[in-house]
């Protein structure tokens, strides 16, 4: 039997000392091996046949063979050389456990004899086995309070191996939180413990990864590890914070109900129930605050919910709280300050602070009516306000001082024309769109004696009919007076002249209040010059004003005066007029004239004659001229005419009613040869008269030619002007009847200074030749001719006569 050998020189060198031990073991008596676990098949053990003390050659026949106790297969032995060697794998920690011993017995047997040998092997521990943990992750929940130097013991690992094999150590991978403390137990092995080193901190960190190694002892040496799981869990540690700790916020005023004014948004870095947070306002937060301003506890909107005005208020300042709902709670602080912007919402206003009414109408350009102060509540150009004045007023807008005006009188005023004004004041703000207020001011104008009583006209023409009843009322003066009240109460006066030897009051009273105008005592047209005088008219303002009236009062003539006869001599006492009549005068001869006067004037004043019939119903041979008064025959005498003729002349007047006078003209009817001497008397004595009388008829006739020619003129004068001329203020008054006075032979223009007279030789002065012309407008060109006058509907009528006379007369004249 031959021990097979492969190997190299190593092998060669583990040989000769496991040879050494060999024999060592023999020595001692019994065969002793040992061989390490895992040793690979066919790794030599010992040369037991030799150590046994066998031959190589007798192994075989004496039947060497190797028994071992259920372990039989784990080494052989090589017959050939007697080489013990492994067969199969040997496990130190399957044969003996954790046993720090471990050796395994083999009974070796030979036949012939038989022999039986005790071998020991013992196996001897390799590393094979690495530290092994029970879990691939150890979880370990700690809190973040925890203090430093905590500890956290783990489990250890285990391993399989004995001795140095088995000997662990542990390491820990690099970190800040934790170093590894490693405890010796008592019973060998050892386990580690976690210590902190730094505080955990949740929100920073809240779990780590670490790796916990353990090392064996052996060579070359094994490794276990576990990863470590550590869980931070939380505490309330970190109060809710707001991003910002003041929020500013801007919004209009007027915001509707539940308006978003602010969304907060607090954090909380703790979780779970330390990080559910409640929105309050602060302690500090007043009512009036939480009455405009909600605040949702849940999620940190704060919503309008109250009226926001501008000009209650422009800023607020809400303190805000957030608390968590750890335990103990922790809670967090901002400011929101919400700024309001202005809306144009609040219309200027005006207010009228004092007034000085009323203003006197003289009052200086300039003098201060009325304070005016405006105010908008508004701010920036909403609170702007500027303030205007209706147009077309005299009065001006002044600003004083930053919102004060002035009212002041622009230009002059006068009550006359207007004596209230209703002035508006516009305030309008810059706001848009723009709002406005108004205020009016009612400016009343003061009445000032600024105008004196006014009469329409400087002078008028009063006609009075003489004989009038004494205390009649002749005319009224009315003055107008522009200005107001005491102003404008006007009181009327006499002023005071002498007519002749008498007072004028003695004639003329004014009344004071009314005006009118009396005449006391009967006035006497022929007495009287046209009365001329003033009447003066005061308001009793302070100072008074007055002014003057003239007034030319006429004496309208009256029939009052019969026609009187003046005797046939020059001096004659009225009476008969006795002539001779030659019988051999022819038809158509004058024979006699009747003379007469009127102290009255005008119609009243012009005399026609008549024939009054003869008693008997005697056709009578004469005729008397209507206007001459000359007695004339109608036919050529004869014998049959009685010798003496007795004529009554009715001689009458054109007056109303007329008045008449009678006169007797005795005519003697003799042969031709006594009459010459009494003719000639009759006609020398009757010359002058008769010429003179014949003068007075022409006068008229001629003045009532002119009357009439004027009026044409008139009618023409009027016509053209009236077509020419422009309508000038009071150029032309419809109405009232107009009285031309007419000089009886120059001029047809009126003079109230100078009077013309007509005598009639005899006769006593004639006043002048009346006529009217008819109803016509006047005009301003020929005011200084005519002027107005109010005594009724006469004239027209009077008027109308004189035509008629006139025509009359013309034809009656040519008929002579
Ligand atoms: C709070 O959050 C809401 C919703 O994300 C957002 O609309 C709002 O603007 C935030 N508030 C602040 C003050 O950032
Ligand atoms: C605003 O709305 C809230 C809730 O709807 C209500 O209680 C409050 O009276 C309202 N405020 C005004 C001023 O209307
Ligand atoms: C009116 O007449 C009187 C007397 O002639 C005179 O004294 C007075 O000044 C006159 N008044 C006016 C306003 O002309």
């Amino acid at each position: 039997m031959v021990f097979s050998w492969r190997g190299g020189p190593g092998s060669r060198r583990l040989l000769l000392s496991l040879l050494l031990l060999a024999v060592w073991k023999v020595g001692s008596g019994q065969v002793h091996y040992s061989v390490s676990e895992e040793a690979k098949h066919g790794t030599f053990v010992g040369r037991i046949a030799q150590d046994l003390g066998l031959e190589l050659a007798e192994l075989v026949p004496r039947l060497f063979r190797v028994a071992s106790k259920g372990r039989g297969d784990l080494l052989e032995v090589n017959l050939q050389n007697g080489i013990l060697f492994v067969n199969s794998r040997i496990d130190r920690e399957e044969l003996c456990g954790r046993s720090p011993e471990c050796s395994f017995h083999l009974e070796v047997i030979v036949d012939r004899p038989l022999q039986v040998f005790h071998v020991e092997v013992e196996v001897k521990d390799v590393n094979d086995n690495p530290p092994v943990f029970s879990v691939s992750e150890q979880k370990l929940s700690i809190p973040e309070s925890r203090l430093l130097d905590s500890r956290f013991p783990l489990e250890g690992a285990s391993d399989a191996d004995v001795g140095e094999n088995a000997m662990l150590t542990y390491r820990l991978s690099p970190n800040e939180f934790f170093v590894l403390d490693v405890i010796n137990k008592k019973d060998k092995g050892k386990f580690p413990v976690l210590v902190l080193r730094k505080l955990l901190d949740r929100e920073e960190n809240p779990q780590l990864q670490l790796l916990l190694t353990a090392t064996d002892g052996g060579k070359p040496e094994l490794m276990g590890s576990v990863s470590l799981l550590i869980l931070v869990l939380d505490a309330n540690d970190n109060a809710p914070i707001f991003d910002r700790s003041l929020y500013e916020v801007k919004m209009y005023e007027n915001s509707a109900n539940q308006t978003l004014v602010i969304w907060l948004n607090a954090s909380d870095a703790d979780e779970g129930l330390n990080k559910e947070m409640m929105y309050s306002f602060s302690s500090l937060v007043s009512p009036s605050i939480r009455r405009k301003f909600l605040m949702n506890e849940r999620t940190g909107e704060i919503r309008v919910n109250d009226a926001i005005d501008f000009e209650d208020s422009n800023t607020y300042e809400i303190h805000v709280d957030v608390t968590d709902k750890g335990i103990p709670p922790m809670v967090g602080h901002c400011t929101v300050l919400v700024e309001i912007l202005d809306e144009n919402d609040n219309s200027p206003e005006v207010a009228v602070t004092s007034l000085t009414l009323p203003v006197r109408e003289d009052a200086q350009v300039g003098t201060v009516i009325a304070l005016i102060s405006v105010s908008d509540r508004d701010s920036g150009t909403n609170g702007q306000v500027t303030c205007s004045l209706t147009p077309h007023v005299p009065f001006k807008l002044v600003s004083t001082f930053k919102n004060y005006y002035s009212l002041l009188l622009d230009s002059a005023l006068d009550r006359e024309s207007v004596a209230n004004y209703e002035v508006e004041v516009i305030a309008r703000d810059g706001g848009s769109p723009s709002l406005s207020a108004t205020a009016s001011v009612s400016v009343e104008v003061a009445d000032v004696n600024d105008n004196a009583p006014a009469f329409a006209q400087p002078e008028y023409m009063v006609f009075v009919k003489e004989n009038n009843p004494p205390g009649c009322h002749i005319f009224t003066v009315s003055a107008r007076d522009a200005d107001a009240q005491e102003n404008a109460r006007v009181s009327y006066s006499l002023v005071e002249r002498r007519v002749g030897e008498r007072a004028l009051s003695s004639y003329v009273s004014v009344h004071a209040e009314s005006g009118k105008v009396y005449a006391l005592q009967p006035l006497d047209h022929e007495e009287l010059e046209p009365l001329q005088f003033q009447v003066s008219a005061r308001d009793a303002g302070v100072p008074p004003l007055g002014s003057n009236v003239t007034l030319q009062v006429f004496v309208l003539d009256e029939n009052d005066n019969a026609p009187a006869l003046l005797p046939p001599g020059a001096g004659g006492g009225g009476g008969a007029v006795s002539e001779l009549v030659a019988r051999s005068v022819g038809a158509g001869h004058v024979v006699a004239k009747v003379r007469a006067v009127d102290a009255d004037s005008g119609y009243n004043a012009w005399l026609s004659y008549e024939l009054l019939p003869a008693a008997g119903g005697v056709r009578s041979p004469f005729r008397v001229g209507l206007y001459t008064g000359e007695i004339s025959t109608t036919r050529a005498l004869d014998e049959a005419d009685l010798p003496r003729q007795r004529l009554l002349v009715l001689v009458k007047d054109h007056g109303e009613p007329a008045l008449t006078a009678t006169a007797t003209v005795l005519l003697s009817l003799v042969e031709s040869g006594q009459v010459p001497k009494a003719s000639s008397r009759a006609s020398k004595g009757t010359t002058d008269p008769e010429v003179t009388l014949v003068d007075v008829n022409v006068y008229l006739i001629v003045a009532i030619c002119a009357v009439s020619s004027l009026l044409v003129l008139t009618l023409l004068l009027y016509t053209a002007l009236r077509c020419s001329a422009p309508p000038t203020e009071g150029a032309c008054v419809p109405g009232k009847p107009r009285l031309v006075c007419s000089s009886a032979m120059e001029s047809w223009s009126y003079s109230q200074q100078r009077r013309q007279k007509v005598c009639s030789g005899e006769g006593p002065p004639k006043t002048d030749l009346m006529a009217f012309s008819p109803s016509l407008p006047p005009c301003s060109v020929l005011d200084a001719k005519v002027e107005e006058q109010s005594i009724g509907g006469d004239q027209s009528r009077k008027e109308r006569i004189t035509e008629e006379n006139y025509d009359d007369f013309r034809t009656r004249k040519t008929l002579q």
